[in-house]
């Protein structure tokens, strides 16, 4: 028999809407467990003996806390990588690097500044690889962002976000998530920062509404969240230029005003406070920020469920 090949998670396109749908509803099963304090966490440990490279050639706070320590709650473990501390540093190749890794690892996350690397990896590499942020999407943060929505709002289908600011990683992942999730994407940003031409022109030919505009305030009206992201990305270069070309995208109080009465506010942090966020919006009623870094722990326990724990893995998230 053919060797099953490994269930990466690149991009939120590259799954159907059936399976990602089931990883936000064991994220919110997992979630639930946790908040009831059953103890042990997780009695049955499904990555007991498995193990997590996590590689990461960028910083990270919420993406290299939440899947260290959800693998640990799973049973599993972490081997924290550091490409620069590796011989990857020195010219060994990533197919190499993948084929070594897929002997020793159950599991590969990767964090790159190069997009190319990603795809390079997971071609190579035997066992699941996934996307931890690249300059091009970051798919494990939609499925946090998602699942935040819907525990704040109800079914996140049928309705309408907002994305103000850069048309960047993040955004190209909201993006996908439109088609996958059915819901109507909004997005304002400046002239010169729209986002992935290829990304909106593939949602919408899998029946996503996608609305793109150069005006914050169309594309807030009415929305039932409100979304933006650092104006300066780690692939970016900062200069006074870049940021007068963001002002007029600020999410402050005047905005949101536009927004529906309950429009949420996310942000996948880290934020930069008086830039793309003012502090009244950040600090206030309607901003889930922090519940969204929260829920990068509960989504990707399912997702690393999925990835590690064959056909019967919906079943995990349904023991209590
Ligand atoms: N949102 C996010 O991915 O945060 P880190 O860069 O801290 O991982
Ligand atoms: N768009 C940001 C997200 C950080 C989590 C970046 O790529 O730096």
């Amino acid at each position: 028999a053919q060797p099953l090949s490994p269930r990466h998670f690149l991009d939120l396109r590259d799954l159907d809407g059936t399976t990602l749908r089931q990883i936000i509803d064991v994220a919110a099963g997992i979630k639930r467990m946790q908040r009831d304090r059953a103890r042990p966490l997780h009695p049955a440990l499904p990555l007991a003996g498995r193990n997590l490279g996590l590689m990461l050639s960028q910083p990270s706070t919420r993406t290299r806390v939440s899947f260290e320590v959800g693998m640990r709650q799973l049973g599993g473990d972490v081997v924290v990588l550091s490409p620069s501390d590796m011989q990857l540093g020195r010219g060994e190749t990533i197919a190499d690097t993948a084929r070594v890794l897929s002997r020793l690892v159950d599991v590969i996350v990767l964090r790159t500044g190069q997009t190319d690397d990603l795809h390079e990896l997971a071609r190579w590499s035997s066992v699941p690889v996934i996307n931890g942020l690249t300059p091009a999407s970051h798919p494990v943060q939609i499925l946090a962002d998602i699942l935040t929505f819907e525990e704040h709002r109800g079914s996140i289908g049928g309705r309408t976000l907002a994305w103000v600011g850069d048309g960047n990683n993040v955004a190209t992942s909201f993006i996908e998530a439109a088609a996958r999730f059915g819901f109507t994407l909004r997005l304002a940003t400046p002239p010169g920062h729209e986002p992935d031409a290829d990304a909106v022109s593939w949602a919408r030919a899998h029946g996503a509404r996608i609305e793109t505009t150069h005006d914050a305030r169309a594309a807030v009206r009415g929305a039932d969240a409100v979304i933006t992201d650092t104006w300066v990305s780690m692939s970016d270069r900062e200069s006074a230029e870049r940021l007068a070309r963001f002002e007029p995208y600020r999410v402050d109080a005047a905005l949101m005003a536009l927004a529906a009465r309950e429009a949420l506010f996310l942000h996948c942090l880290p934020a930069h406070v008086g830039d793309e966020v003012t502090q009244e919006v950040f600090e206030g009623p309607q901003s889930a920020v922090f519940d969204e870094a929260e829920n990068r722990l509960h989504a990707q326990k399912a997702l690393l469920v999925w990835a590690l724990c064959g056909e019967d893995w919906t079943r995990f998230g349904r023991e209590h």
